[in-house]
């Protein structure tokens, strides 16, 4: 039976708890993101990655989508450290990297940089407008840049939902123990509505199983909290799909918004977690009117299909055709847009938010439920 071919050719795995540390005292405090992207590398969620980017490595990525191999990688995963912070540190030492007091890897110090953010964002996220959430993160973190290779030592403790963690060794596994071939993984960090759900089983008409693998690391504020959206998955799963063709499992990334970048690198990860397809729909990865409908599908036009490795689906806006009485798009339904229900996610949340209930040619009544019912116990909360 056949695999998808980890980017890159092999899988990572660099994860060594028993590594000797007692040696080691020097520390870099790691965010989120940093601290996400680390276990990622550790896993293999990152192949061909084995650590922060380092300068030559980074400069590629920034200017043509590739590392300075030439292998295809869009997103600059880097590990940045404020000036004060970078003094202290030196090239071809060995350090701690740390979360709230606890040490979750090691690195060998390669290269201490400085890098142009300004050039980064513009190229990476197509913009230097701090309104931009990715843009705003990425000016927030500090401004040099410390690359080499890393050890993953402890793995993140799973509070919540940890029976749907899987490394990309464990879903490869576990599509094989299904005898699923063809499998079309599905980014997502939206509940799933009805054109989410109906471009997933337009696709597993023609493939073996369907990864559910919604994004469940640091969004921006105002999207819905992973928590909420994991119950409305499974709700969803519960009544409405084949329990033998789907996998529901999370991938623990901080999501960027970077739009086009970000949607190739979410295929090939999703390559490295074993699927062999990936759905890339209207505005993949997109914020605000930062990025055109369909550059996060044109952007794949640069790479051959070799180099990227997997198949991706490319799905126009769908929507539900009150004419049609069905989900349809621009590609099968002749009506007028008057005929479309169509909203926008600010719109949902903003419903949602107020206990208003979309309508259900836009979602179902169950996950519409959880989400609201889950935002409310939210708000009294906090
Ligand atoms: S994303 O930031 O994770 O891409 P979202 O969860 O909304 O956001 O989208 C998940 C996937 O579904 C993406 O590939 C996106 O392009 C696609 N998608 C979302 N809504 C639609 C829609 N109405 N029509 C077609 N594709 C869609």
């Amino acid at each position: 039976m056949t695999q998808s071919i980890p980017h890159g050719g092999t899988l990572i795995h660099l994860f060594h708890p028993d590594l000797d540390i007692s040696h080691l005292h020097k520390e870099i405090e790691l965010d989120q993101t940093a601290l996400s992207d680390l276990e990622l590398i550790g896993t293999g969620a990152y192949s061909p990655l084995i650590g922060f980017l380092t300068k030559e490595d980074y400069d590629s990525v920034v200017s043509r989508l590739r590392l300075a191999d030439g292998t295809v990688w869009s997103l600059p995963i880097t590990l940045p450290v404020t000036e004060e912070k970078a003094a202290s540190l030196n090239e071809e030492e060995t350090v701690l990297l740390v979360h709230n007091g606890l040490p979750y890897g090691v690195m060998t110090i390669k290269e201490i940089y400085r890098p142009d953010q300004q050039h980064e964002a513009q190229q990476v996220y197509r913009t230097t407008d701090l309104a931009h959430p990715g843009v705003k993160k990425l000016l927030e973190r500090g401004s040099v840049y410390i690359g080499g290779p890393i050890t993953l030592i402890r793995r993140i403790e799973r509070k919540q939902f940890s029976e749907f963690y899987f490394d990309p060794a464990e879903t490869r596994a576990i599509f094989k123990e299904k005898g699923w071939e063809r499998i079309v993984g599905f980014q997502t960090r939206n509940p799933v509505h009805r054109a989410h759900e109906y471009i997933q089983k337009t696709a597993l008409e023609i493939v073996d199983g369907l990864l559910l693998n919604p994004l469940v690391g640091e969004t921006k504020a105002d999207d819905i909290p992973a928590d909420v959206r994991m119950e409305s998955y499974q709700v969803l799963l519960k009544d409405y799909y084949p329990q033998d063709r789907v996998k529901l499992a999370v991938f623990p990334a901080a999501m960027r918004y970077a739009g086009p970048r970000e949607a190739v690198f979410h295929a090939i990860v999703r390559k490295n977690y074993g699927c062999t397809h990936f759905i890339v729909g209207r505005d993949h990865a997109g914020v605000g009117n930062y990025y055109g409908t369909y550059d996060a599908q044109k952007i794949f036009s640069q790479f051959s299909a070799d180099e990227i490795g997997i198949t991706l689906l490319f799905f126009e806006h769908s929507f539900y055709c009150q004419k049609c009485e069905s989900m349809a798009s621009a590609k099968t339904c002749p009506h007028d847009k008057e005929h479309h229900v169509i909203l926008s996610g600010t719109k949902v949340r903003e419903m949602l938010r107020a206990g208003e209930v979309p309508p259900s040619t836009f979602s179902r009544k169950e996950v519409i439920e959880v989400l609201i019912r889950g935002l409310r116990e939210k708000e009294t909360v906090s």
